[in-house]
């Protein structure tokens, strides 16, 4: 059979991405708590990988899977070249520069240290605006100014307990971030009749894109 092979993210996304497969009545084959990393849906012709987040646009953009489900962090973090179909309205949550209160980001330091796991999102945003450093680090970035490495981190806020928990504060919100339907350019036109029958099951009314990204 000529499967539509899709990309879905592992972690966080994951339970959200699968209530609404279900809802649809697809992915019944999926098995969240298994090792397996493939499951074949006989019934919609639908292969599923599973994914770490940082590489569902990797699969897309390679044309391995047809289309993805992603955080829009990610895909604005690789910058790579996919289309995105569809915002799924779930998977919410704020990009934000946070640090100690009272942290002057645009002081008299010539150069703001920034701890962040998205140093090309970071680098874009101050662009023309303050000389900064970014710091890469590959989670819980929180710590970087409680041991002084950093002045701040840019990162994603949700719920900000992590934020509270830890003593730091939003000092700036950057933009608003959701999970995202992507779609590989050559798929989106071979498999474009398969690609909007996913579509139109996984979509819920109002899912439009009301997101400024103009500081791009
Ligand atoms: C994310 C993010 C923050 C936290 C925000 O990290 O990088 O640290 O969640 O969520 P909250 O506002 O609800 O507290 P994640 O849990 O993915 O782990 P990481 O720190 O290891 O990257």
């Amino acid at each position: 059979m000529d499967y539509l092979t899709v990309a879905l993210a592992k972690g966080r996304l994951a339970k959200d991405t699968l209530e609404r497969l279900r809802a649809a009545d697809m992915a019944a084959a999926i098995d969240m708590d298994s090792r397996k990393l493939v499951f074949r849906d006989e019934k919609d012709g639908i292969e599923y990988l599973l994914v770490k987040p940082v590489d569902v646009v990797t699969y897309v953009e390679k044309g391995v899977a047809d289309i993805g489900v992603v955080g829009k962090d990610i895909i604005l973090e690789q910058n790579l070249d996919v289309y995105e179909l569809l915002d799924l309205q779930f998977g919410k949550c704020a990009f934000a520069i946070a640090g100690f209160p009272n942290t002057d980001l645009y002081g008299p330091e010539k150069v703001l240290k920034i701890a962040t796991k998205f140093p090309h999102i970071t680098r874009k945003y101050f662009a023309g605006k303050r000389e900064i450093e970014t710091i890469y680090l590959n989670g819980s970035v929180e710590l970087a100014p409680l041991m002084n490495m950093s002045d701040c981190i840019v990162d994603l806020v949700e719920t900000g307990s992590t934020l509270k928990e830890n003593g730091l504060v939003v000092l700036e919100k950057m933009f608003d971030i959701q999970a995202k339907l992507i779609g590989n350019r050559a798929s989106y036109q071979f498999s474009y009749d398969k690609i909007q029958t996913f579509i139109k099951a996984v979509e819920r009314e109002g899912t439009v894109d009301a997101t400024d990204y103009s500081w791009q």
